[in-house]
Formats: structure tokens, sequence, C-alpha cells
């Protein structure tokens, strides 16, 4: 998407949609004049005049307060000499005290949202003067905001007839952020273009989340990553067939025994320090279960539908891997992914099944629809023998107790290292991705031992978002190890400034924040 910075006056851009932010009233300003109507920033009430008092009348109204997130289009007069904006977008940002760079994302969300759904080519965002928030900052979160609240899935729309009968296909909007009194203009550019290649890696991950399971079956998963490799100059290294038995990666061998389309374990790296530094690198793994019908141990018919996103956690690793060889992060980050399809079928694994996974422990499975854990204890274990990480992140859709636990407004984080989560706790704050400890307690641990076996692959409900930890601390050995369940914050029904129905691409803002710091941290 292109997204430019400007300064000077607001008129200047030549525009299909000016989007223009609102402060609520202060109610406890004394003076009517300023306390009683919501606030406009400076100069806006003077080209207003010019523009036959438009948003002047609309305030006076009370028809908009400028609440978070308030939306509303007036069409000014060209009455000023001037040329008017074809459209104003009045935003509401709430109190101004309450001013974040949240507010400033879901700000510029809301802007290209509103700009895509109407198909205007061309929009400009009026950034708010915020005390106590830096320029560059905001231009990032702008920036961040617009490029996500733009998205939209249309890959298998044949026509846009159907909506509102324009027959032209819509694009994200050319958007240029205006800050009248600028400074230090450079930095803004720089930050606002970092911020875009980040969020576009976050759209990545929402396409490949969204996409259904036909057309991104594991060799799929295959395909895509080793295209943005190929973009990027990341290396890609897959195992899979007669490699992967050799190997001994006999858990993720049996989760995708029951479909036609057969397991991968993809490896993308990206060598952004010198090798010689001493210390492995970072490793993300991502549970890739391009569709997960449950296998023998069926779901019920209803919502399955959505289970096509059970790879999202895949997603968000090879979104961050992209990120991470744009944006040229000085680290080293491995992004290893355990890709299967986990269907019924007379080749399936099935419940009471023994498997010997790579570590050696072997798995009772005790229900074929818990298998996550059972692709992610090889794909660990990988990790950790061939890449001896000095931290490692799974971030898996998990579990349906983390979904119950937190619904979409947060991700269940746990690990073997305090640290470490909280690093990731950090990090999630910077890029308003919340992240929630949980504990691992030793009675987590206990409740997936198998009287047969080593481990069973599920326990009681009780508790289930630690236990399915519990069971992946298994196969980490000492390695910092963090584990991340997004089964909760990985799709969603609502709709937000920056996101609509379907993949939400969470984990890759998070993910690059925590590797920037991790590089802070170093030198
Ligand atoms: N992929 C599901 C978890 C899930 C549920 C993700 C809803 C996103 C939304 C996972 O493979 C699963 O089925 N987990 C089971 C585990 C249980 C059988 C121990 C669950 O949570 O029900
Ligand atoms: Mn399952
Ligand atoms: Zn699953």
């Amino acid at each position: 998407m292109k997204i430019s910075v400007k300064t000077g006056e607001i008129t200047a851009a030549a525009t299909d949609l000016l989007a223009i932010p609102v402060f609520s009233a202060n109610p406890k300003a004394a003076s009517p004049a300023t306390g009683t109507n919501p606030r406009l920033p400076t100069g806006v009430a003077g080209l207003d005049r010019g523009w036959g008092g438009v948003i002047q009348r609309v305030l006076k109204s009370g028809d908009f307060r400028g609440r978070p997130d308030e939306r509303l289009v007036v069409y000014p007069a060209n009455t000023g000499g001037k040329t008017a904006p074809a459209r104003v977008l009045l935003i509401g940002l709430g109190a101004s005290a309450n001013l974040d760079v949240e507010a400033m994302r879901r700000l510029g969300g809301g802007a290209a949202s509103e700009a895509r759904e109407r198909k205007l080519g061309r929009l400009a965002i009026l950034a708010p003067r915020a005390r106590g928030l830096r320029a560059e900052d905001c231009a990032a979160a702008l920036a961040e905001g617009a490029v996500l609240g733009a998205y939209r899935y249309e890959r298998f729309k044949t026509t846009n007839a159907g909506r509102g009968g324009r027959a032209r296909k819509s694009q994200a909007p050319t958007t240029t952020l205006l800050f009248p009194r600028a400074e230090n203009l450079g930095d803004l550019r720089r930050r606002a273009k970092e911020a875009t290649l980040g969020a576009e890696c976050q759209n990545l991950a929402r396409d490949l989340s969204n996409a259904p399971g036909n057309e991104l079956p594991p060799a799929g998963l295959t395909r895509e990553a080793r295209r943005v490799a190929r973009e990027t100059g990341l290396t890609c290294r897959v195992i899979r067939g007669a490699e992967l038995e050799r190997g001994g990666f006999s858990a993720l061998l049996a989760v995708g025994s029951g479909s036609t389309n057969p397991p991968q374990l993809i490896v993308l790296e990206h060598r952004g320090a010198s090798s010689k530094k001493k210390g492995g690198p970072l490793c993300l793994v991502g549970k890739g279960i391009t569709f997960d019908s449950g296998g023998i141990s069926l779901k019920p018919s209803g919502g399955m539908e959505d289970m096509k996103h059970d790879m999202s956690g895949a997603a968000a690793v090879i979104g961050t891997l992209r990120a991470a060889a744009l944006l040229k992060l000085p680290a080293h980050v491995v992004g290893i992914i355990a890709a299967a399809e986990n269907m019924p079928s007379g080749t399936a694994y099935r419940p009471g099944d023994v498997v010997k996974s790579r570590a050696g422990k072997t798995i009772e499975v005790t229900n074929t629809d818990a298998e996550g854990r059972v692709v992610l204890a090889d794909a660990l274990d990988y990790a950790v023998k061939h890449f001896a990480p000095v931290a490692m992140i799974d971030l898996a859709t998990l579990t349906g107790a983390a979904m119950i636990a937190f619904g979409p407004w947060a991700t269940g984080a746990m690990g073997n290292n305090e640290k470490l989560v909280q690093e990731i706790q950090r990090a999630g704050e910077i890029s308003s991705e919340r992240m929630c400890p949980l504990p691992l307690l030793p009675e987590h641990r206990r409740e997936m031992r198998s009287n047969i076996a080593d481990l069973k692959n599920s326990g009681s409900r009780e508790g289930g978002v630690s236990t399915a930890g519990a069971f992946l601390q298994e196969f980490v050995g000492e390695t910092p190890w963090a584990h991340l369940d997004i089964a909760g914050t990985g799709w969603t029904n609502r709709r937000s400034p920056y996101h609509r129905h379907g993949a939400t691409g969470v984990g890759v803002r998070m993910l690059v924040a925590w590797i920037r710091g991790r590089v802070q941290q170093n030198v």
C-alpha cells in the first residue's frame, strides 16, 4: 500500500476523502465556548468556514460527539476559493487525555476502511496534535492502522457488482498522512515505511489464515513459504515424505496420516546477524494444521469451516519472517512450521494409538482432535536439537479452552522462563496485542501422564490451556521457551477499525517488536 507523509497546509493534499480526527468535548472545561463542543484540530475550523461551515453545523447538532471510533462523512461546499476535498470523514478520538498509540492505529484503520468501502482511490489523514506522544510513533501507528484497515479478503469474489453496484474492483487507497507542523519529516517517513511493511506482513498472515483448506493444504503452505523466501532472500528448507520418516517425525506423520495431503516441516531462516555472534538463533515455531476436522474424534459440524485457520500460528511465523527480512532486522531468526491436515479416514491415526515422537517420548492418543500439540512435539524437538536456540516461542491455535478463557481479547502466554514471558507481554503492549500470562504447574504436567505411554495427548477439560502447554513443555528441554495459545485471538467475528470478520494476523506485530527488543538488548 502506498503511504506518504506530508507536512504543510491541510488543503494541499488532493484527495477523495480527508479524514479529520475529532476529540470529544472535555466535560471539565470551564468555558462553554471550548467545552461543550467536540474539539477540532487546529486550523480545521478556519477551513470549514470556507467549506460552508458543514462541520460546525454537524458538531452543533450534537449528532457527532467525537466518541472513540465514531465516524461520519460530510460533503463540504466549495466556497472558499481553494478546492475543498470531495468528502470529509470525521473520526472520533475520545478524550484527548486518553490519546495513545492504539488510538492512532484505530484512526488510521477507520479512515482506510471507510475509503476502501467507498472504493475511493485517494485518502488523506490529518494527524492530531498529540501531547506526550512522539510524532514518529504516531506516523507509524497511523500507517499500520491504515494498512490493516484497508485489508479485505476478496480473492474469491469474481464480481463486486452485488455490493453497491459499482463494478470497479476495490483496492487499498493511496494514503497521505498529514502532519501540519512536522519537524523531523525524515524520521516520520522512515517509521511510516517500516510500519507499512510490518502491517503488510500481518496482512500476509491474514491471507494465509483466511485461505480455504482446499486452496492451502500443507503443500500450499510450503508453496507460500517458498514464494516469500524467493521474494525476500530468506532460506527455505522443507522436509517431507521419506525424509520425515528418516528424521523420526512420527508424531507429525501420525496426525497427517488420515489425509491425502501429506505433512510438511517447513523451515524459514533469516540471517540478519553475523553467524559469528555467539549463541543460537531465535526460533519461532508455528502450528500449521491447514484444516482440523478433529480426525476420528470428529468435531461437530457447526463452525467446523472456521478450522481452516488452524494454521494461524504458522501464518504468524511466515509473516514475521518476511518482516524480519524486509526490515533487515539484525538478528538470526528461524521459523519452523509443522504443517498437516487432520482428517478422518481409513489411514487416519486412531484414539488409543501410541506414537513415538521424534524426541523418543511415547504419546498415547486419547483424542485425535488434540492434534496441534502432537505435531508441535516433533517441531519443538527439531528446533531444540537442530538449532539450539537462545529463545523459542511457539504460536498455536491450540485449545478451545483459550477461546473460552480469553475470547478474542487476549492471547494466553506461558513458558519455562519468566523473563521471556515478560518480554512477550512487553512486546504485546507495544503492538497492542494483549498477552496474558498463565501458569504451568506440576499438576498440569501430571495431568498429561498416560497409563500405558509416557504421555497422553488430552487431559480432562479442566485447565485445558495450561495442560496443553505442559504437554509441549515435555519437548523443549532447557531451552528458554514460551507458548502462545492464539485460539481466541487468531480469528474474529467482531468488526473494529482495523479488523473485520476472519483472520486477524495476530502475533506478527508483537513478534517484530519482540525481535527488535532483543536486538536492542544485545548491542
Ligand atoms: N484447533 C483446535 C482448537 C481451536 C478451537 C482453535 C477453536 C480455534 C478455535 C484444537 O486442535 C482442538 O481441537 N483442541 C481440542 C483439544 C481437546 C481435544 C483436548 C479442544 O480444545 O477442544
Ligand atoms: Mn483439533
Ligand atoms: Zn487444531
